[in-house]
């Protein structure tokens, strides 16, 4: 009686949107999408930074795990202030990546491999060295209104920022600037001045360098920063948080109620959608990248976006998480996803620490398993596959703007450095990512035992999991199936059925115990199943069968069960 009453407050049925009427085009249904952080993915000229022939010639591992797309984080002209964030031109290539050449025969090679190419497009901001903010410091009409500039306010006699804006890297979001006698707001780097979206021939540049490379062939774009697009016309303060113990200078300090999230950033994204839908073809795919509540998350829907980047991995749900905190927000998110739109995993990115730092070595198979065997789209980071680790970085090796702008004694708890390591491609000169052993940001040392040739030869490893994950994504339960996340003692179940089949049942074990429990009885399963995979570690072989009427669970195992 007491089972079965916990049983029923714990099973909740979350029916699965079913596909909507375009959902035949939508080619990146039940599929993984592939993040390249082009500087770190393979350099193929020897001078230490990755770069597009570099790409190209790697681009049959992406055809072989099978994932459906790569998004390229940007490579276009760039000081690398913020590593190609800050784009001096957005229409054509950084010369430290390749050219426009290259860039066409990386297009070309990858379709003939099936996989689509997905662009970085960065419109909150352009670089202090683009020529339209040059202009704009001299007020050379229409550039002088492309950003966004205000007067000084005078304390006491003296010039001080307009308001209390902060930057996402530190400090005031406000900057000087003797020549045009204004302050210019950029919510990031100094070298990297936000742009005004008040200003509609600001938008129809950007609309064009989105044509640009529609027409060069790219079937999407991952859009940066989007909800810190448009501010509030008033420009007033921002709250601050009481006590949150960080200096006056971390953007943590404010509620972001004026910079983030505004309603007009939604009417800009409706007519980028636009853009993409003038391209016939393949449907074009675009991703938004937002940290932001579920309401703010779920409305990119409405306007254009395909894949509303979900990050709840990599906030709030940490290695402190219980299983109970991820079937809350794991539910939460499903039961908002609009009819016939999809929903997405984001596994790991470039800004974030790496996987298996987040939440474990041992759990380093968890997040993919999760978006594998959960309804949707997976977003993985490259070396995702291979379960890489951060490469922690000395104070002096630090590179990103947001580490090096929190100084020497919190550069820690910002740089995205230790995520950035070059891919381990082998065990040759800097793990097979350059010639060179001099590399932009240094390969992680233990590379001689973990790269992909490695684990291509290791049956059981990362890269065959991830393999077969990719496939299960394909698999009609996982396609079609309800979706009911259960938690069992300590164990978070993940559950796919549909009438008439075997359902497809995810197991993590979340305790530092073993776990020994009936879970066919728990899931409502067949008593024998067979395992599909296993996480690294568990024990456990795929292909066997395992009686679940009383199956023990290891450590922080992972299991799938077909
Ligand atoms: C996004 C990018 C990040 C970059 C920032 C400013 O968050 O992912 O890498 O620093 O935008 O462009």
């Amino acid at each position: 009686m007491l089972l079965s009453s916990i049983l029923v407050c714990l099973l909740s049925q979350v029916s699965f949107a079913s596909a909507g009427p375009n959902s035949s085009e939508e080619w990146w249904r039940d599929s993984f999408v592939y993040q390249i952080y082009p500087r770190s993915f393979k350099d193929s000229n020897g001078d230490g930074v990755g770069d597009l022939n570099g790409i190209t010639s790697k681009l049959e591992h992406l055809a072989d795990i099978n994932v459906s797309a790569l998004w390229i984080s940007p490579i276009y002209v760039s000081p690398m202030v913020d590593f190609g964030y800050d784009i001096a031109n957005f229409t054509d290539i950084d010369p430290v990546f390749g050219t426009l050449d290259d860039f066409s025969k990386l297009v070309t090679k990858a379709k003939s491999l099936g996989l689509k190419v997905l662009l970085d497009f960065v419109p909150n901001h352009s670089s202090d060295k683009h020529p339209w903010f040059l202009k704009s410091i001299q007020r050379v009409k229409p550039y002088d209104e492309y950003y966004i500039w205000k007067d000084p306010k005078i304390v006491n006699g003296t010039r001080q920022p307009p308001n209390n804006w902060l930057s996402a890297f530190q400090g005031s979001a406000w900057e000087w600037n003797e020549q045009r006698k204004q302050y210019y707001l950029h919510q990031f780097a100094t070298g990297q001045p936000d742009l005004n979206y008040r200003n509609p021939a600001l938008n129809e540049e950007m609309k064009e360098a989105l044509r640009f490379w529609l027409r060069r062939g790219v079937e999407g774009f991952r859009i940066d920063t989007i909800p810190s697009l448009v501010e509030d016309d008033r420009f007033l303060d921002e709250p601050k948080i009481p006590n949150t113990g960080l200096p006056d200078t971390d953007p943590n300090t404010l509620s972001h109620i004026y910079t983030y999230n505004q309603h007009e950033t939604y009417e800009v994204l409706k007519t980028w959608r636009d853009v993409l839908d003038e391209f016939n073809g393949t449907k074009k795919i675009i991703l938004t990248e937002a940290y932001t509540n579920l309401t703010y998350l779920i409305k990119y829907y409405k306007y254009g976006s395909n894949i509303p980047f979900n990050f709840m991995f990599m906030g709030q749900l940490n290695n402190k998480s219980s299983p109970l905190d991820f079937k809350r927000d794991m539910d939460s998110y499903l039961n908002e996803i609009p009819p016939g739109e999809v929903a997405n995993w984001v596994v790991g990115n470039h800004d974030q620490q790496r996987i298996s730092w987040r939440f474990g070595v041992k759990r380093a198979d968890w997040l993919s398993m999760v978006a594998a065997v959960a309804p949707g789209v997976g977003v993985i980071y490259n070396g995702d596959e291979i379960g890489m680790e951060n490469r922690p970085m000395s104070w002096e090796e630090t590179v990103d703007p947001a580490g090096c702008n929190a100084g020497r004694d919190r550069y820690t708890i910002y740089s995205r450095d230790p995520a950035r390591s070059p891919f381990q491609w082998d065990s040759t000169t800097s793990a097979g990512f350059s010639t060179s052993n001099k590399t932009w940001l240094p390969v992680n040392s233990n590379y001689k035992t973990l790269n992909l040739e490695i684990q291509k030869k290791t049956p059981g490893s990362h890269y065959h999991i991830f393999k077969q994950l990719v496939d299960l994504k394909r698999h009609p339960v996982v396609k079609e199936g309800t979706t009911e996340i259960i938690v069992i003692h300590d164990v978070l179940a993940i559950v796919r059925r549909l009438p008439g089949t075997t359902p497809v049942v995810l197991l993590l074990n979340f305790s530092s115990n073993d776990v020994i429990a009936d879970f066919s009885a728990w899931l409502n399963s067949p008593r024998v199943m067979t395992v599909y995979t296993a996480s690294v570690g568990s024990g456990i072989q795929p292909g066997k069968f395992h009686n679940l009427t009383s199956f023990r669970l290891a450590p922080s195992a992972a299991v799938i069960f077909v």
